[in-house]
């Protein structure tokens, strides 16, 4: 085996005629810890109750998820040998119901030339009959990325334990004809099938400054043929990572095939930009004959393009569930600790709960909600509707567990007129909410909730609203402010916000959080706008937790109903 390693190594690198490239990883490459060995305590505070994550050692992008037999399958970048980006392998769990997770030996990892330096994301298409395959990115011997193809051992095995490699990989790579960037060359999508009967499938890439989506298509799904253009590109944004394309309905929640195709659907195109490291996309329609895709007027990729997520949410992914009749998104939570301090605990990195997916009323946006799985975990529900919230008052929910816990609330505004005035100047919702943190008093708002919270408000994470006026609209801002979270100031800490497309002349607002330890997970708006954060409280940790909710406004506000849970330990790997 090594020999011939060894043997295809040599031809490849005549074959080839490319100098040594440099290996871009996109993470923080810390070469002396990568392989640090680390104890992992059950009792450390941040380890999460209910989000996905393994025992120890770090873990980034979700890959090839899918339902195979009835039962879900994640596979995720993975190290095996310690806390840090590195030694990057598949690793894979499954579960019958997206909350319990069963581990599995690692499915892919670095064996063959065409991925010896690393297995790098990818996704899983489900073939005529059933078949799944998994194309995903290698590091070959020149350090190159290139794309490779793995198939199920034994189709009898509900589990898929044992992935067999193409023997024809790489099945597409970087020429001296096509131009493509060896180092920026990665992350294959799920593909789909033309009305030509052949296969697609984008790559993300750049070209200087230059984010890329390089179209592929092939008849046997083993060669591949580069497209003149391009599925989309767009200037000044970098390199694009982790491209998801899929349809949506226009009408309704239910979600369809990636092959899927007509004037009941529309498009969508996600990129992970690694210049900001934020999940952008957007909505349009897509000629499957002509292979175009034209976002729709008004929805451009930019910096300040829609997000998935406001907070930390990176590289995600989407998949069909065919049981079910849904599209599911699952992503990547990092950490906002230091190196040191992710070193000390053993681990980073998080997967955020799976999230149904489907194209708002508007057309102009998705809306995202928690699998309704995940409700199971509820227990000690807590609730009460039509409460007061005067300016300046504070209440606790008691009788949760508050450092794992759902909670659901809704508020209605008596006097809409109050609001203050939004200035012109005022339009990145981020740095709104950083000068106008949760201590900065104002009319309508801010309100919301307190998380993760000590007795004496020292430590806590503001979930809130403001509501401003302009002209004669109202305009929402949402902010979760991790600025007093933790008393530890080693932790990223930035405040993050966005503006919430709501009428709330006629609708109430609503807020859903997911606690869960170092995790805060929401859903504002019924889901239009989700923010998640990482905070690492010193004292507000396990029993000593609270969750309140609050009004630091002037005008009262009404919690027209509010529902908490303490959640369950899932079980997980
Ligand atoms: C394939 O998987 C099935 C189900 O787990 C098992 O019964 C069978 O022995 C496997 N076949 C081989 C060749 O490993
Ligand atoms: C190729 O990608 C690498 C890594 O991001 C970058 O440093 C280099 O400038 C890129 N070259 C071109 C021509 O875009
Ligand atoms: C991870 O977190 C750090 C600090 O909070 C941030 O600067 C970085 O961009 C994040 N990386 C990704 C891929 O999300
Ligand atoms: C809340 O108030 C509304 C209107 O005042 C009323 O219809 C509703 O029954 C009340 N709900 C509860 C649970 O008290
Ligand atoms: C409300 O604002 C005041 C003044 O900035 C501040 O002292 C207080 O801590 C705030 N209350 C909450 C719950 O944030």
């Amino acid at each position: 085996m090594a020999n011939s390693n060894i043997a295809f190594s040599l031809f490849f690198a005549f074959f080839v005629g490319h100098g040594i490239v440099e290996l871009q990883a996109s993470h923080h490459v810390y070469s002396h810890l990568q392989t640090v060995k680390s104890s992992v305590s059950a009792k450390q505070p941040y380890r999460t109750g209910y989000h996905f994550q393994p025992p120890k050692n770090w873990i980034n992008d979700p890959n090839g998820i899918m339902v195979y037999k009835g039962v879900y399958h994640l596979f995720y970048q993975y190290n095996p040998k310690g806390a840090v980006w590195g030694n990057i392998v598949w690793a894979h769990s499954t579960s019958k119901d997206l909350v319990n997770w069963t581990p599995h030996e690692a499915a892919i990892y670095p064996s063959q030339p065409s991925d010896i330096n690393g297995c790098w994301s990818g996704s899983a298409t489900i073939l005529p009959g059933g078949k799944p395959a998994i194309l995903y990115t290698g590091i070959d011997p020149l350090n190159r990325q290139v794309q490779n193809l793995a198939i199920p051992k034994n189709l009898s095995d509900p589990y898929l334990r044992e992935w067999i490699k193409s023997a024809k990989n790489p099945l597409m790579q970087p020429t001296a004809q096509n131009h493509i960037n060896a180092s920026s060359f990665r992350d294959p999508t799920t593909a789909w099938l033309g009305p030509d009967k052949q296969w697609r499938v984008i790559v993300g890439s750049k070209v200087n400054r230059q984010g890329l989506a390089i179209l592929f298509k092939s008849k046997d799904f083993v060669n591949w043929v580069q497209s003149k253009t391009p599925l989309d590109s767009a200037k000044n944004i970098g390199m694009w990572e982790c491209p998801d394309f899929f349809p949506v309905l226009v009408k309704g929640r239910n979600g369809v095939d990636t092959s899927i195709n007509g004037p009941y659907v529309k498009h969508v195109l996600k990129v992970s930009l690694d210049d900001t490291r934020h999940d952008i996309y957007t909505i349009g329609s897509y000629d499957n004959v002509k292979d175009v895709y034209t976002p729709d007027k008004g929805s451009i990729e930019s910096y300040s393009s829609v997000r998935y997520d406001y907070g930390k949410y990176y590289a995600s992914k989407t998949f069909f569930d065919n049981v079910k009749n849904r599209r599911i998104l699952m992503g990547w939570i990092n950490e906002s600790s230091s190196v040191a301090d992710d070193i000390k605990k053993g681990w980073s990195g998080v997967h955020a709960i799976p999230r149904k997916i489907w194209l708002d009323g508007s057309g102009k946006q998705l809306v995202q909600w928690p699998v309704p799985e995940i409700q199971k975990l509820r227990a000690n529900h807590v609730s009460f509707a039509n409460k007061t919230l005067r300016g300046g008052s504070v209440i606790e929910i008691s009788n949760v567990n508050a450092a794992q816990a759902d909670v659901d609330v809704s508020f209605e505004i008596a006097d809409l007129e109050k609001a203050e005035v939004l200035k012109p100047s005022w339009t990145n919702a981020q740095l709104l909410c950083s000068r106008k943190g949760a201590l900065v008093k104002g009319r309508l708002g801010p309100f919301g909730l307190l998380v993760l919270a000590s007795d004496d408000l020292k430590e806590n994470t503001a979930v809130f609203f403001r509501i401003f006026k302009r002209q004669n609209k109202h305009v929402v801002l949402i902010c979760s402010d991790q600025s007093r979270s933790s008393l530890n100031q080693d932790n990223d800490k930035t405040p993050y916000g966005a503006f919430l497309d709501v009428d709330i002349q006629h609708q109430k607002l609503s807020l859903r959080s997911l606690i869960d330890h170092s995790i805060v997970e929401s859903f504002c708006g019924g889901g239009k706008v989700c923010i998640t954060s990482r905070v690492y409280p010193t004292l507000a940790i396990n029993k000593a937790a609270h969750l309140y909710a609050f009004n630091n406004g002037t005008q009262a506000i009404k919690i027209s109903k509010l529902n908490a849970w303490s959640m369950k330990t899932a079980k997980i790997n």
